[in-house]
């Protein structure tokens, strides 16, 4: 890791971490918490097995690490950043069976990182730090910021399809949506506007954003909030109808910048709406808006990357169990029906 660049926050966040840590052993009342290094006496070696799997694993498929960001977020936001988004169902019923999971890739690499760890620390390191760390390793493999990464989440054995279903926004999503599906995990305006600059990196299916090129309102028409040239590049790639051509293809969110966790995204919302309705909705709200042309005019992408840990160990905290809640399995997408 002889490229990292600890940004101060992550710094403070570690020392924060450990003072908590102490305070937390020498009272028997206080409650357990997530902690930086929480692996450093059980696997001292984990943080950089993740890394250096994650390493290999985007050198052999560069396109997993958006997926493998993405997969963080998912996870949190259903039920918790518990794991739970590896389960399997027979009966179709997990949260990797629901609409969302359309398109998620990289549970084979969370099982190749978690095997290589079970070889060296067995039943130690949960499935959702492995994610949480393989998220924070994919932004730094992808040139973005290094943080302090919290780990001590175990892991859920529940898995519901329709909570993915309920949990998730959709992409046709305005602000006012936006915001209740992110309050209701705690989240502000700022972590939105600061977390969607993940679609910095990585690439969507047409079906997510086709009805703003071809039927917006049901009229035929299109949304007007879309740059017309971007409108015209995107109804090249995608056709109208569903299936065939379209069906496959694959367009990047962050056009000419979608392996780079970088501030153009910010620009591309600013001069084109974006990709998804739910991106062009940062400019229909005062303080996301003023936000995205702060960053989009931004000389350095320090305060962004900054921001962007912060509301990332922020999302990580999401509902997790700790301590005697959860589970450590030996493997993570074990069928639990
Ligand atoms: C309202 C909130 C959000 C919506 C509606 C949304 C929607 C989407 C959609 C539709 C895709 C394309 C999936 C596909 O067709 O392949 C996508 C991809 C992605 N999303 Fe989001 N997203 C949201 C929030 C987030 C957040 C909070 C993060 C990270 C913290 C994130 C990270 C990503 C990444 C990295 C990809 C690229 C995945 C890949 O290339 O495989 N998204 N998102
Ligand atoms: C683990 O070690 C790192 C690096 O020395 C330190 O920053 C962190 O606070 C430690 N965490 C715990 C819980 O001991
Ligand atoms: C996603 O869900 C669909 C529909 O239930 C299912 O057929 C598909 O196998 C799931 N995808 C993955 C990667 O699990
Ligand atoms: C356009 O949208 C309307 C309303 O949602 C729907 O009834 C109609 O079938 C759509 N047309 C096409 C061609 O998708
Ligand atoms: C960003 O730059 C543009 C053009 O250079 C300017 O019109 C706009 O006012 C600037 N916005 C902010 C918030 O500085
Ligand atoms: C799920 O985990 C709990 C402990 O957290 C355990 O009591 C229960 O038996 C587990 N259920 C299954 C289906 O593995």
């Amino acid at each position: 890791m002889s490229r990292e660049r600890r940004p101060p926050l992550a710094l403070a966040l570690a020392v924060a971490a450990a003072v908590v840590g102490v305070l937390a052993a020498a009272s028997p009342r206080a409650e357990a918490e997530l902690q930086v290094g929480f692996y450093n006496a059980t696997c001292p070696i984990a943080e950089g097995v993740v890394f250096a799997e994650m390493h290999a694993i985007l050198h052999e498929d560069p396109t997993l690490a958006p997926s493998l960001l993405r997969m963080h977020y998912h996870d949190c936001f259903v039920q918790g950043c518990d794991g739970s988004i590896m389960l399997r169902s027979r009966r179709g019923t997990a949260e990797r069976d629901a609409t969302p999971n359309r398109s998620m890739r990289g549970y084979d690499a969370i099982e190749r990182i978690k095997a290589r760890l079970e070889t060296l620390c067995p039943l130690t390191v949960s499935c959702a730090d492995i994610i949480a760390m393989a998220a924070r390793d994919a932004v730094y493999l992808s040139k973005g910021p290094w943080y302090g990464v919290e780990t001590g989440r175990r892991d859920g054995n529940v898995t519901v399809a329709e909570y993915a279903e309920n949990d998730l926004a959709p992409p046709d999503s305005n602000i006012v949506d936006v915001k209740t599906f992110f309050s209701v995990k705690s989240l502000t305006a700022k972590d939105i506007v600061v977390l969607f600059g993940s679609h910095s990196i990585g690439t969507s299916h047409c079906e997510a954003f086709r009805k703003r090129l071809y039927n917006f309102t049901g009229a035929m028409d299109q949304d007007p909030s879309l740059d017309a040239g971007y409108a015209r590049q995107l109804r090249k790639l995608c056709p109208r109808r569903h299936g065939g051509r379209g069906r496959r293809t694959k367009v990047p969110m962050d056009p000419g910048s979608g392996f780079t966790f970088d501030l153009s995204y910010y620009r591309h919302v600013l001069a084109t709406g974006g990709l998804f309705q739910s991106d062009g909705s940062l400019l229909h709200d005062a303080a996301t808006r003023g936000y995205v042309e702060r960053m989009a005019n931004a000389s350095s992408p320090d305060e962004y990357y900054q921001d962007f840990a912060a509301a990332m160990v922020k999302m990580g905290r999401t509902d997790v169990l700790l301590d005697s809640l959860g589970e450590v399995r030996a493997t993570c997408g074990v069928f639990v029906d």
